[in-house]
């Protein structure tokens, strides 16, 4: 799905939110949780927000953990596919957003969790949102999603999205624990066909006292996902 093929219609991301919505919760999503889980560091009643939730079954996934969820995305179709799937006991506990996520005010976060959406943004709305994310951060939280690099196959052709360097990933997370940054370049497929993909994963966490966090560094050294 491109930025161009987007604004061509009012739901064009509706074949994208069939395509995916039966798919399981994505590996990232799991590994973050389970990351989080195993630091100890997941609040009771912990807030979620996810930026660019398509079809919505990563926000299900939080919801069914316990997350409270702020789910922000675009697209009314989107907003529309995940109302339709939310069970009536998780409702409570979810707020859908319609809207172009570099201009909603994040409330403070336990985790922010953005899968292949952020990309979508053009490179003075990545700016935005990406200062947004730092920002509402609560000390201890995290950042979890995926960046895409720029070798990736959409970049000569979509001046409206934003790719990134290693270099410069490594910069945007400068200030915060990289808990894992994994690059991956591959042939595999995308919603329109065969496509090259260069993307980061990532999972950052905001610094809380300097204290604690150097004793969460030396378990985090001795995990095989960190
Ligand atoms: C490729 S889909 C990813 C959906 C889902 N996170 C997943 O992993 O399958 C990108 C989603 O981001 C949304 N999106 C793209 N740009 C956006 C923006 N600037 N603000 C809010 N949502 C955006 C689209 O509407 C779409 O639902």
């Amino acid at each position: 799905m491109t930025p161009r093929r987007r604004r061509r219609s009012s739901s064009p991301w509706t074949g994208y939110y069939r395509w995916t919505a039966g798919r399981p919760p994505r590996e990232h999503l799991l590994r973050t949780l389970d990351h989080i889980d195993w630091e100890g560091g997941r609040p009771p009643r912990g807030t979620a927000i996810e930026l660019g939730f398509g079809a919505g079954t990563d926000t299900l996934e939080l919801l069914r953990r316990g997350w409270r969820v702020l789910a922000v995305d675009g697209e009314r179709a989107a907003a529309a596919f995940l109302d339709r799937r939310v069970p009536a006991e998780h409702r409570r506990r979810l707020t859908i957003v319609v809207g172009p996520m570099e201009t909603i005010a994040l409330p403070p976060a336990d985790l922010i969790y953005a899968s292949f959406s952020l990309p979508f943004c053009p490179p003075d709305g990545f700016r935005r949102v990406w200062a947004a994310i730092r920002a509402s951060l609560k000390p201890g939280g995290h950042f979890a999603g995926q960046l895409f690099g720029d070798r990736d196959e959409w970049r000569p052709r979509q001046p409206t999205m934003t790719f990134h360097s290693l270099s410069e990933v490594r910069r945007l997370a400068r200030g915060f624990s990289l808990e894992l940054l994994r690059e991956t370049t591959e042939a595999g497929m995308s919603y329109h066909g065969p496509k090259r993909w260069h993307y980061f994963d990532v999972i950052l966490e905001k610094p809380r006292s300097a204290r604690r966090r150097s004793g969460r560094r030396r378990r985090a050294r001795a995990s095989p996902s960190a």
